[in-house]
């Protein structure tokens, strides 16, 4: 695959879901600027994905604090002179708890990360994309958007995410910038890092398909959307959720369902 000309931003690029995007962009010839708070992992996934047919510029970003973000964009400019795609991908989870029990500056974190950081990264992108009458807007939602698991601050803010995408898309769709949603269902992450093995087996017990995916599923997804091939695709909140979001009655309704599961596990 020859260079592809194009240039794509991926919040938090470093590891995870958003490293596997990055591999699947400079395999095809894109060249990436990945973003996040730790430099020294975003130097090192760079090291690792360096390939004749893609440059790497690692930009130091919290995506929740706006002038970072201008930064991050300042310095694609200065090196690339564009942005063809964006990839809203950074974000944090939070732990399985009630309501009374959630850590508020955990909440206003999850606000500023998972729904501002997305917000000011397309603002700022978008500007750079009407001046070319193009671009590719790509968001990371979750099948915790779309169903009622728990995550009390988390999944309402990817649902934010969710009808921001399609707003968004529908404001540029003549311009054209398509502007999609990935909602990826299990995916295997230091995010996921919390779970034990024994959890992750009654997760995939619960998931239709029984299977996780790899950050490189989501990453040959995205790299799908942004390409000619999916030219009349915006505004689309798409589940690649091994079937999670397709059983009828959902994975599960409550943080109860959940521990009443966990104990019958281990029962
Ligand atoms: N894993 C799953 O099962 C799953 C399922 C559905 C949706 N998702 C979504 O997929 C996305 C990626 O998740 P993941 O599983 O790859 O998680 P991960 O392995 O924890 O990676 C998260 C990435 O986001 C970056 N990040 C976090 N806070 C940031 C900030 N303030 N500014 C800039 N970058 C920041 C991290 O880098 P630094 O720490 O260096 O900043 C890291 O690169 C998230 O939006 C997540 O909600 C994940």
């Amino acid at each position: 695959m020859a260079r592809s000309n194009k240039v794509a931003v991926i919040t938090g690029g470093g590891r995870g879901i958003g490293k596997g995007i990055a591999r699947i962009f400079t395999q095809n010839g894109i060249d990436v600027v990945i973003a996040g708070r730790n430099f020294e992992k975003l130097e090192k996934t760079a090291a690792e994905l360096k390939s004749p047919k893609a440059e790497i510029l690692c930009v130091q970003t919290d995506v929740s604090v706006q002038t970072q973000v201008e930064r991050l964009f300042d310095k694609t400019m200065e090196k690339f002179g564009k942005v063809d795609i964006l990839v809203n991908n950074a974000g944090i989870a939070e732990p399985m708890a009630p309501i009374t029990d959630i850590d508020m500056k955990l909440v206003d974190d999850i606000v500023g990360i998972n729904f501002k950081g997305v917000y000011y990264c397309a603002r700022r992108a978008v500007k750079e994309m009407l001046a070319r009458k193009s671009g590719n807007i790509i968001n990371i939602g979750s099948v915790e958007g779309l169903i009622s698991l728990p995550g009390i601050a988390y999944g309402p803010m990817k649902a934010a995410v969710h009808r921001f995408t399609k707003l968004l898309a529908s404001e540029l769709a003549a311009i054209p910038i398509r502007v999609n949603c990935i909602c990826p269902g299990l995916v295997l992450t230091e995010m996921m890092e919390e779970l034990s093995d024994r959890d992750v087996e009654v997760f995939l017990v619960h998931i239709p398909m029984h299977k996780a995916l790899v950050p490189d599923d989501v990453g040959k997804l995205a790299y799908f959307l942004t390409s000619d091939d999916a030219r009349y695709i915006t505004g689309s909140i798409i589940a690649a959720d091994s079937g999670i979001t397709a059983a009828t009655t959902g994975f599960n309704t409550s943080l109860q369902d959940v521990e009443k599961w966990m104990k019958a596990a281990v029962s």
